[in-house]
C-alpha cells in the first residue's frame, strides 16, 4: 500500500481511496471502500482495467512486450529450460536445483497412467467430438478417480506431486483422444522418455511404424509449452481462480479453465488462425479481400491471430515462435504454403493504418499452428496442445488463490441493472 490516496468527488462529498502499488511500480486505486462509503459500485465490463487480485507469479508490460514469470524473461527461460522446470517454477516460485528436477521428473513418470477404466470414457463420444470437450470432461473426472489428491485438507500443501500428477496425466489424456479419434492402438508413456518426447511418441508410435523421436521437435514442443505457461489474469485463468474461490477443487476448476480456454477469442485462436491462412490461400491469395473485411466496421470479421487485450506492441511469444517457425521448417526441409501466406499477411498488415492505429501485431497464436502443423498435429489438437502448456499457470494461479485471504473471497461481481423496474404480474391466460 503507497501512502498517496485518490480522491472521487460524488454528490459533494470527496471520498479518498487509498493506492495500491506494485512492485514494479504500477498503480491501482483500491475502490473495495467505495460501496460502503458511497453507495456506487464501478462499472467495467469485460474487465479492461480492473485488477481482481494481488499475484506474484507473471509480470506482464503490454506497452513494452515483457513477459516474465517469477521474474525471469520469458526469452531465457525459453532459450534455457525444460517445460517441466518452468511448471516448477511457476508452482514453487524458485527453479528446481539437480536434486528437485529429477525427482519431478520422476514423479512425471510415476503419474504418467491414467485408471484404466477412464480409457473406456473415449468409447462413449462421438466419433467428431472435439478434444476440447474430451479433455475438460476427463479432467473434472480425475477428481473421482483421484480424490486423495483433491482433498479439502490439502489444497496446496502437496502441490509439486499434484502438479506432476496432473502434468502427466492430462498429457497421457491429450495423446489417448487422438490415438483413439483415429481409430488407433493406445501407446502408453515410456519411463525411458523425457515429458515432451513421451508425448510425441505417444501421439505418432505405431505398432507398424515405429515413431522416431527428433530433437529439433522435442526442442520445439518445450518452447512452445514454456511460452503457453502462464499469462496472468486472462479468461482462462481467471477462470480457474473465479471457480475455485467458491470452493471448488483443483481439477474441477481446471476443467472450467480448459473449456474457457476453447474459445476463438482465446485459446481456440490458434485453430481459427489456420483455418484463416487456408481460406486466404484458396481464395488465390486473396489478402485485400481480407483485410478489408477486418477493417470494415459493419462487419464482425477479425483477422485472428492479431490484436491482444494486454499488449499493445509485438507479442514477446511470438516473436519467440516466428523464430522458432523459422529454425524447423527450415532444418527438417519441411515447406509450408501457410507459412508464406502468414508472412505477407503479417507484412500488409504492418504497413496498414488501421492495425498499426489500433496497436494490432501479431500474436501467440498466429505462428504457433504452424509448428504443430509441422510436427503433425491435427489442427483440432491445437487448443489441446495450448491447455497442455497453460496448466501449471492455472495450478499455480489456483494455489496462490487459496494462500491469498483476501483474493481466495468468492468472486462475485457487481451489475449495472438495465432491465425493467417493476411490473404487475399478470396470470397466464390474461396474457395478450
Ligand atoms: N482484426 C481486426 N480488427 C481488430 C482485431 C483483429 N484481430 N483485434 C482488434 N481489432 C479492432 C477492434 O475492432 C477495435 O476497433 P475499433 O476501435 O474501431 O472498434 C480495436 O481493434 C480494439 O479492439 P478491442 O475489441 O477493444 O480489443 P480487445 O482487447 O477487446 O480484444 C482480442 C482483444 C484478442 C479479443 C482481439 O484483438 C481479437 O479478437 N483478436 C483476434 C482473436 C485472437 O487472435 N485471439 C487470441 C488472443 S492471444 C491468445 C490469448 O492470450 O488468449
Amino acid at each position: 500500500m503507497s501512502n498517496q490516496t485518490a480522491q472521487v468527488h460524488l454528490d459533494g462529498q470527496i471520498y479518498e481511496l487509498p493506492i495500491v502499488e506494485s512492485t514494479t511500480g504500477e498503480r491501482a486505486i483500491d475502490i473495495r471502500s467505495l460501496l460502503r462509503l458511497s453507495g456506487h459500485t464501478t462499472y467495467d465490463s469485460g474487465f479492461m482495467n480492473t485488477a481482481s487480485c494481488e499475484s506474484g507469479i507473471t509480470y506482464l508490460d503490454g506497452n513494452n512486450g515483457i513477459l516474465r514469470y517469477r521474474g525471469y524473461d520469458i526469452e531465457d527461460l525459453a532459450e534455457n529450460c525444460v517445460f517441466i522446470e518452468v511448471a516448477y517454477l511457476l508452482i514453487n516460485g524458485e527453479l528446481p536445483d539437480h536434486e528437485e528436477l529429477e525427482k519431478f521428473k520422476y514423479d512425471m513418470i510415476r503419474y504418467a497412467l491414467i485408471h484404466e477404466d477412464m480409457i473406456h470414457f473415449f468409447d462413449h463420444f462421438p466419433p467428431n467430438a472435439s478434444p476440447m470437450s474430451i479433455l475438460s470432461t476427463m479432467t473434472g473426472s480425475l477428481h473421482d478417480f483421484y480424490p486423495e489428491m483433491d482433498l479439502e485438507e490439502d489444497p496446496y500443501g502437496g502441490m509439486t506431486t499434484t502438479t506432476a500428477r496432473l502434468l502427466s496425466k492430462i498429457r497421457t489424456i491429450a495423446a489417448f483422444s487422438y490415438k483413439k479419434s483415429m481409430g488407433l492402438p493406445l501407446v502408453y508413456p515410456r519411463a525411458d522418455l523425457n515429458y515432451c518426447s513421451n508425448f510425441l511418441n505417444m501421439m505418432f508410435d505405431r505398432p507398424n511404424m515405429p515413431y522416431k523421436i527428433e530433437p529439433l521437435m522435442v526442442s520445439a514442443l518445450n518452447k512452445l509449452l514454456i511460452l503457453h505457461a502462464d499469462h496472468e489474469q486472462n479468461c482462462s485463468t481467471s477462470t480457474v481462480r473465479l471457480v475455485g474461490s467458491a470452493g471448488v477443487r483443483l481439477y474441477p476448476s481446471i476443467s472450467a479453465g480448459i473449456s474457457a480456454l476453447w474459445g476463438p477469442l482465446h485459446g481456440g485462436a490458434n485453430v481459427a488462425v489456420i483455418r484463416m491462412l487456408e481460406l486466404i490461400y484458396a481464395d488465390d491469395c486473396d489478402f485485400d479481400k481480407y483485410i478489408g473485411m477486418a477493417k470494415d466496421p459493419d462487419n464482425p470479421y477479425r483477422l485472428t491471430g492479431f490484436g491482444h487485450r494486454v499488449y499493445k506492441t509485438y507479442d514477446p511469444r511470438a516473436k519467440i515462435i516466428k523464430a522458432a517457425t523459422h529454425d524447423i521448417l527450415s532444418q527438417l526441409n519441411i515447406s509450408d504454403p501457410l507459412l508464406d501466406i502468414a508472412q505477407e499477411l503479417e507484412y500488409r498488415v504492418q504497413k496498414d493504418d488501421y492495425f498499426i492505429s489500433r496497436n494490432l501485431y501479431p500474436n501467440v497464436d498466429f505462428y504457433s499452428g504452424i509448428i504443430y502443423r509441422a510436427m503433425g498435429i491435427p489442427t483440432n489438437m491445437f487448443t489441446v496442445m495450448f491447455a497442455l502448456g497453460r496448466l501449471p499457470g492455472w495450478i499455480a494461479h489456483w494455489q496462490e488463490m487459496h494462500m491469498d485471504k483476501e483474493s481466495s473471497r468468492i468472486g462475485r461481481p457487481r451489475q449495472v441493472y438495465n432491465g425493467i423496474v417493476k411490473r404487475p404480474f399478470v396470470p397466464v391466460g390474461q396474457r395478450g
